[in-house]
């Protein structure tokens, strides 16, 4: 069989210039273009101001490249996701969340010591210090998940300060194992905490999904046994949501940690973004729109208020800044909401039903079909999640601690970076020009 070649991570090399022409004054500016190893090239306008005394003006950043970054690719056209070269789908099928953190962070799949090493270290640290059990006690019992991980992840920083993360790969190790540890913990203890239940201790001679499925659903009056059809479903939902490029609590990680701010307090940064329904949030609403629409008689209703440009409701879970295809993890998930379903005896769950029968409208109408939007990551990640046993509002708080693996990684990258600099936009000032103070009475 012909040896596949594998695309090997390349260093940024210049690729020709491309050329800026300011048709007012006829003045020529040259800028060197760079290409990766796969995706698009770039051309570097970093002295462009200087140069030009012009900003570029990107609101959203749809043309952007914010970074070099070796960690995950995406062909939105296609529907590829790589992560460090490997497709999603195969990671999904063959590998566990904890090796693909191991692969997102250090580059390679691990041999089997270096696996054995770093899920030790992983295990070892699953346990929070016993004072910030007590942060918890400050929150409302109806507090969001969301809020309370924002909270006492934060908090991490006050129990393990940072002096030089930015500069010590060492130090950075320690705490990127310590995140990795204790953020599904955390969000573990948040349910707990939600419903009135005791926390649960994590247990070591768990896997990763199994220690998280132990935490939220056992209780101490009892033995819990894990199914094993569940744990590898949320294994899965772990890999498929665990890194994605430069999205935007991606984007605030690195932009927090850029100042070389406390790790703990990037990650929290995170959560707080990808709470956001237009981001992580849109897990919890799609479950929610499922409900409310309640029966397929009332999709074509809802459909139609999706492409009413005076009506702000828009289809949950569906479309995508990237993908203007399907998105590989919907496929993924989509696979895995049946298998679950009909492992649980809900083969006819109505919201997969109604999933279904939506996706199936959605993608025969033109309004969809002529702007791409397609399912995403979390079209049937809720369908799964809520099957599982978990309360929506814990759907985000799941996609934190998957996204912990592709947050630590690129805030590893980030801060290991030589030509790093401090994130600092520029805007376009719309304001008022230079004017005087004036005084009450004169005011008009
Ligand atoms: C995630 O970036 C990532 O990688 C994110 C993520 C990750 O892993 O980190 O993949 C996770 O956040 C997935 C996305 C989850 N969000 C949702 O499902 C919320 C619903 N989706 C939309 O809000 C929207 O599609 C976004 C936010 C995901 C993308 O928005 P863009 O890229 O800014 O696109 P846009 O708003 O410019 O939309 C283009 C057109 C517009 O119509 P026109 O103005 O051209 O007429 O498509 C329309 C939009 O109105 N449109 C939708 C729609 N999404 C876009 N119309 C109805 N329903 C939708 N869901």
């Amino acid at each position: 069989m012909a040896k596949e070649t594998t695309a090997k991570a390349m260093p940024m090399k210049k690729s020709g210039t491309v050329t800026l022409t300011d048709d007012a004054t006829g003045k020529s500016w040259q800028f060197p273009v760079e290409r990766g190893s796969v995706g698009p090239a770039v051309f570097d306008i970093r002295k462009l101001y200087n140069e030009t005394g012009l900003f570029t003006y990107d609101p959203g950043y749809m043309s952007t490249a914010s970074c070099e970054s070796k960690i995950t690719y995406i062909d939105g056209e296609e529907g590829i996701l790589l992560y460090r070269g490997y497709p999603i789908e195969e990671l999904a099928e063959k590998s566990t969340f904890p090796e693909v953190a191991y692969l997102l962070l250090n580059g390679e799949l691990p041999k089997r010591g270096e696996f054995d090493d770093f899920n030790r270290m992983i295990t070892r640290h699953t346990m929070i210090h016993e004072q910030l059990v007590q942060l918890f006690r400050g929150f409302r019992r109806d507090a969001h998940p969301m809020a309370v991980m924002v909270g006492v992840v934060g908090a991490m920083s006050a129990f393990y300060p940072s002096d030089n993360s930015s500069h010590d790969p060492t130090e950075r190790l320690s705490h990127i194992h310590r995140l990795l540890a204790k953020v599904p913990t955390i969000a573990a203890m948040a349910y707990k905490y939600s419903v009135g239940q005791p926390f649960m201790y994590p247990r070591n001679d768990l896997s990763y999904a199994e220690n998280f499925l132990h935490m939220v659903f056992a209780v101490p009056a009892e033995d819990y046994v894990v199914n094993p059809v569940l744990a590898r479903a949320l294994d899965d939902i772990f890999i498929l949501h665990a890194d994605h490029e430069q999205n935007a609590s991606t984007s605030t990680v690195r932009l927090a940690g850029s100042s070389g701010a406390n790790p703990f307090a990037c990650i929290a940064a995170g959560i707080a973004c990808l709470w956001g329904p237009a981001h992580g949030g849109a897990n919890e609403a799609v479950v929610n729109m499922l409900r409310e629409i309640g029966d397929k008689k009332r999709i074509p209703d809802f459909i139609r208020r999706a492409k009413d440009k005076d009506d702000p409701f828009r289809l949950m879970g569906f479309g995508h800044r990237v993908y203007k295809n399907f998105d590989p993890r919907a496929q993924v998930l989509r696979k895995r909401a049946h298998e679950v379903l009909d492992e649980l005896g809900m083969h006819d769950e109505p919201l997969l039903q109604l999933a279904q029968e939506l996706e199936r409208i959605a993608l025969e109408d033109e309004y969809f079909v002529e702007r791409k939007l397609y399912p995403n990551v979390d079209f049937y990640s809720g369908i799964i999640l809520r099957a599982m046993g978990f309360p929506t509002s814990m759907f985000t708080a799941l996609f934190a601690v998957a996204r912990t693996a592709g947050w630590v990684a690129q805030w590893h990258e980030m801060a290991g970076d030589p030509v790093q600099k401090i994130g600092r936009p520029r805007q376009l000032y719309t304001g008022a020009a230079r004017r005087n103070y004036t005084g009450p009475d004169e005011r008009s």
